[in-house]
Formats: structure tokens, C-alpha cells, sequence
């Protein structure tokens, strides 16, 4: 007897539907799985064959065939572990092809016939509302997150067990409640800009590239608070909206890391790859392939610490990425692209020895050996940072006894209305500040600002990206300063965020 049940596989990001077809015939007793199946589906075999019988169901000792189609597409992981075991049953009888009518099935089994969380459950679940699914029958782990798609009833399962109960109304679950705790306004987080003291310009150059969702590299001493600041972003930036949120909740499933039982994350990403992190993990690869540190950024922050140690092919594999705000992985059947539009926070010491420039400490470098070590990172990366900010030691008073610093939630606040202001002029077809991934438009530059910024760029030699960069940063300066024009003044501070272009392999 032939038997049909509706799954899905997760291809980069999003689920293809795959239908499990399941033969059950005479001849020798055999399981055999076709259509593509990587080596976790092939082992469905083995957990499909202990999971029926440990559920005190039977495995006849026949001819098992297990077509997953489209036979053209790679099946991968473990979620089809489920299905398969439903079309086992129903090919054998034990299980009506009409109880699985209209239900998408997915989760690992365990030997004992329990369900385990698997990675990837939201895109299924959106696959399911695609295609009009009835329900969807998901391990108890990942419940809440396919609750998440509001439109398809989520039963939430323990065991295989339960979920032939359910099916045949012998012990009916009911859905799994959509939990949509919004976000609070006022995201409370331990952190916040007024335990940074002094540093005014630095505060100054965070909240515009929060304003303008730019990029920046922090330049200076050890202790002087480069990693303080980076870590704040976060606190200054507006809450996610919806849509980012079920993105980066996607992400996060996808590469297996949402714990079991959440549904939407809603804070921003943060994160601070170390520096001998591999391109894989930083780009994305591997099996499947998974999401990288770029695309875990998504919406978010990336922190790259002590820039210069990171390994030269993973500065290199940022570029593309920070111009296009998604990555394309290859894999071997055919590539995936994962969105990777996250603001890069970079820090640096000005040197090796790290004292260049320190009125405290003397440097021991060689002019050879700074200009050595800040030729690790490359122009090309350079250009694509807005701003660039050196980070003086402080006096010793101000970091000890200085008054606090203003705090994170009336940065924000400022952040949010020049956001805003930037989205109003958008949606009147106005020049729009797109942060790395392009500006467009120099139609609200007045000329005097215009008339800056080209002997600016004829002085400091600026190639076009680097003039382009000068002019995002003076877009969000504007917004911060409730202008839709484009001043002199706008650009005057923006050249100043190009401290690397002034002074690379100059020693102070
Ligand atoms: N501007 C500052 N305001 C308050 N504390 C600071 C400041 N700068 C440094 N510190 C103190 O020094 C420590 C080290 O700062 P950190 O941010 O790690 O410096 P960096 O990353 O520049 O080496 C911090 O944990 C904090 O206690
Ligand atoms: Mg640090
Ligand atoms: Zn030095």
C-alpha cells in the first residue's frame, strides 16, 4: 500500500515542501530512502525502524521503499524522521492515510519514539501556511516557535506515540497558544551609555552611526573603553520591528541555536566573533550550509575586536557582504544566500605595542611595524567603515570621578527621530541615508556642503567610496540635527570620521 505525508526541508533559510511517499511491498525485507537525502535522513532508517517498535507499533519485515519528493532537491537533517514513521505506518495499516490528510509532519525521533527538537521549525511552519496546511505536527521543543506563523494550528507532540493519538482522536491536543509578548519600548538591558565616562566624541560618533545604521571603527589604547562602547549600541538603537523580529528568529533556527520552548526573539543581535573565528563561521558553511557570524548580525551588531588579529581571507569575505547586506554560500547543490545586514563595530589599537599616541605610555613600535600592522586591514575594508574614530586616553579624573554620561534611552531617543525623519523623506521619494548598502541621490546636499566635501576629497585624497561614506555619515549627522538639507557644517563633522584616511602608516 502506498502512503503520502507533507513535510518540508529547509533549504538556506526557508523550507521546500517535500512530500514523503511510503511503500510498503513483498520481497525481501529492506528500507530504502531515494530523492536525495543527505546522511541524517538516510539514518531516519535506523531511528524510524527502533522509534515504531518502541512505540508498540509494528515494523513488518518487507520490502520498504521511502520516495522523497521533488527528487531533484537535497533533502537534509533529521526532521523527516517523523513523517517517514507515519508513512510506515499508514503503508502497514496501522495509521488511516485520511487521519494525516492536510497535516505537515517534522521532528526527530528518538529510539524511544520521543520527538526532539530540531533546527528550522518557523520556515517549516511558513511552508505550511503556503501550502495551506491544517496543522502542523511539530516535537514539543519547538512548539511556540512555529506558533509564531499565526494562521496554521501548532500541535505541540512528545512522542510519536501522542502523535497517532492525536491523529486518530483518541487523545486530541489542542493548539499551541501564539505567544506574542511585543517588545517593550523601553528595552531594559543592563547595560547603558551613562557608565561610559568622558569619550564625548566617541558617544558622539556611536549615536550617528546608530542614527544612519553605519559602521564604525574604533581606534585607540588598551582600557580606554573601545569594547564599553561597542557593547551599547545595542541600547541606542529603536526595537526591532516585527518583521525583523520573525527574520532574526528565523536565523536563529536555522542554525539550531533558539532554545528549546522560545518563540520570537525580539532583542537586536550582538555579537563578538573572536578573532581567530574561521570563514566559515564567519561567513556562513558547512553542512547545510549554516548561517555565519554576518548572518547571526542580521538586524544587529557585529563586534569585531582588536580588528588587525582577524584572519586575512575573513576580512577579505566581509566586503561583499557589507556592500550588499546578504552573502551567497555555496554548497554542493547549488548556493544559498543568507541576509546579512548588520552595523560592523570594529576596535583597534593604533599600533602593535598599542601606546601610539598615548600621553601616558610611550610606543616602542617601528614606523615599519605600524605601518605593518595597520595594512592588515585592508583600504578596501576601510572604505566600506563610515566612520572612522580615534579614542583618546582620558584624563585619569574624568574616567574616575566625571560626572556619568548621558543615558542610552535619551540617545535613543534622538536615534528614533532621526530614523524617522530619514523614513518620512523616503516615502517622499527624498535622498535616502541605506547606511552601507547605498545612498542615493545628492539632491538635498546644498552646495556649500557640496563645495567641502570636494576639496576635502582632493586634499585627503578620498577615492569615490570613501567620498560616498563621508556623505552617508553627513546624511545621518542632518537627520540628527532635524535637517533634510545636507549643510556645510553636516559635512565638515563628517570628514572628521575619516581619522584612518588622514593618518594610515603616518606615525602622530
Ligand atoms: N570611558 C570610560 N568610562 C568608564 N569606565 C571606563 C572607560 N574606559 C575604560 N573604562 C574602564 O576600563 C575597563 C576596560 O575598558 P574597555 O572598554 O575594555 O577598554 P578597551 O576596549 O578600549 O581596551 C572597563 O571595564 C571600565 O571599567
Ligand atoms: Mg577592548
Ligand atoms: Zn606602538
Amino acid at each position: 500500500m502506498l502512503a503520502a505525508v507533507m513535510s518540508a526541508t529547509l533549504v538556506g533559510l526557508d523550507a521546500l515542501p517535500v512530500s514523503v511517499e511510503v511503500d510498503v511491498g513483498p520481497g525481501l525485507p529492506s528500507f530504502a530512502i531515494v530523492g536525495l537525502p543527505d546522511a541524517a535522513v538516510q539514518e531516519a532508517r535506523e531511528r524510524v525502524r527502533a522509534a515504531i517498535r518502541n512505540s508498540r507499533y509494528e515494523m513488518p519485515p518487507r520490502r520498504t521503499v521511502v520516495n522523497l519528493a521533488p527528487g531533484d532537491r537535497r533533502k537534509e537533517g533529521p526532521g523527516l524522521d517523523l513523517p517517514i514513521a507515519l508513512g510506515v505506518l499508514i503503508a502497514t495499516g496501522q495509521l488511516s492515510q485520511e487521519a494525516v490528510r492536510g497535516y505537515l509532519a517534522i521532528g526527530e525521533l528518538a529510539l524511544d519514539g520521543s520527538l526532539r527538537q530540531i533546527p528550522g521549525v518557523l520556515p517549516v511552519a511558513q511552508a505550511g501556511r503556503a501550502l495551506g496546511a491544517r496543522g502542523l505536527l511539530v516535537p514539543e521543543p519547538n512548539a511556540v516557535e512555529a506558533a509564531v506563523v499565526e494562521e496554521v494550528p501548532v500541535y505541540a507532540l512528545p512522542t510519536l506515540r501522542a502523535v497517532i493519538d492525536h491523529l486518530t482522536g483518541a487523545r486530541r491536543v489542542t493548539p499551541t497558544a501564539a505567544t506574542v509578548p511585543p517588545p517593550l519600548p523601553a528595552q531594559t538591558s543592563s547595560l547603558d551609555l551613562a557608565s561610559v565616562r568622558a569619550q564625548p566624541a566617541a558617544r558622539r560618533a556611536l549615536e550617528i552611526a546608530a542614527a544612519g545604521g553605519l559602521n564604525v571603527l574604533l581606534v585607540g589604547p588598551p582600557g580606554v573603553g573601545k569594547t564599553m562602547l561597542a557593547r551599547r549600541l545595542p541600547t541606542i538603537l529603536p526595537a526591532l520591528s516585527r518583521v525583523e523580529a520573525v527574520e532574526v528568529t528565523k536565523i536563529y533556527s536555522v542554525a539550531g541555536r533558539l532554545p528549546a520552548g522560545s518563540g520570537l526573539i525580539w532583542q537586536r543581535p550582538f555579537r563578538t566573533p573572536h578573532h581567530t573565528a574561521s570563514a566559515s563561521a564567519m561567513i556562513g558553511g558547512g553542512g547545510g550550509p549554516r548561517p555565519g557570524e554576518i548572518t547571526l548580525a542580521h538586524h544587529g551588531v557585529l563586534f569585531l575586536d582588536e580588528l588587525p588579529e582577524f584572519r586575512h581571507d575573513v576580512l577579505e569575505g566581509l566586503r561583499q557582504p557589507l556592500e550588499d547586506g546578504m552573502v551567497v554560500v555555496a554548497r554542493v547543490h547549488g548556493a544559498v544566500r543568507f541576509p546579512a545586514r548588520f552595523m560592523l563595530v570594529a576596535a583597534m589599537n593604533p599600533c602593535a605595542c598599542g601606546y601610539r599616541g598615548d600621553a601616558h605610555r610611550t610606543c616602542t613600535c617601528t614606523p615599519g611595524q605600524v605601518q605593518r600592522y595597520l595594512a592588515r586591514v585592508s583600504g578596501p575594508l576601510l572604505d566600506r567603515i563610515d566612520l572612522h574614530l580615534e579614542v583618546p586616553r582620558p584624563p585619569t579624573d574624568a574616567l574616575l570621578a566625571g560626572p556619568p554620561g548621558e543615558s542610552s534611552l535619551r540617545v535613543r531617543d534622538r536615534v528614533i527621530a532621526a530614523r524617522e525623519r530619514a523614513a518620512h523623506r523616503a516615502a517622499r521619494g527624498g535622498s535616502i541615508p541605506t547606511g552601507p548598502h547605498g545612498w542615493r541621490g545628492i539632491d538635498t546636499v546644498d552646495d556649500g556642503a557640496l563645495g567641502v566635501l570636494r576639496s576635502a576629497a582632493e586634499r585627503l585624497m578620498l577615492g569615490a567610496r570613501a567620498t560616498e561614506r563621508v556623505l552617508c555619515v553627513a546624511r545621518a549627522i542632518a537627520d540628527l540635527d532635524g535637517s533634510d538639507h545636507i549643510r556645510s557644517a553636516h559635512v565638515a563633522e563628517a570628514l572628521q570620521y575619516r581619522a584612518l584616511d588622514r593618518s594610515a602608516g603616518r606615525p602622530p
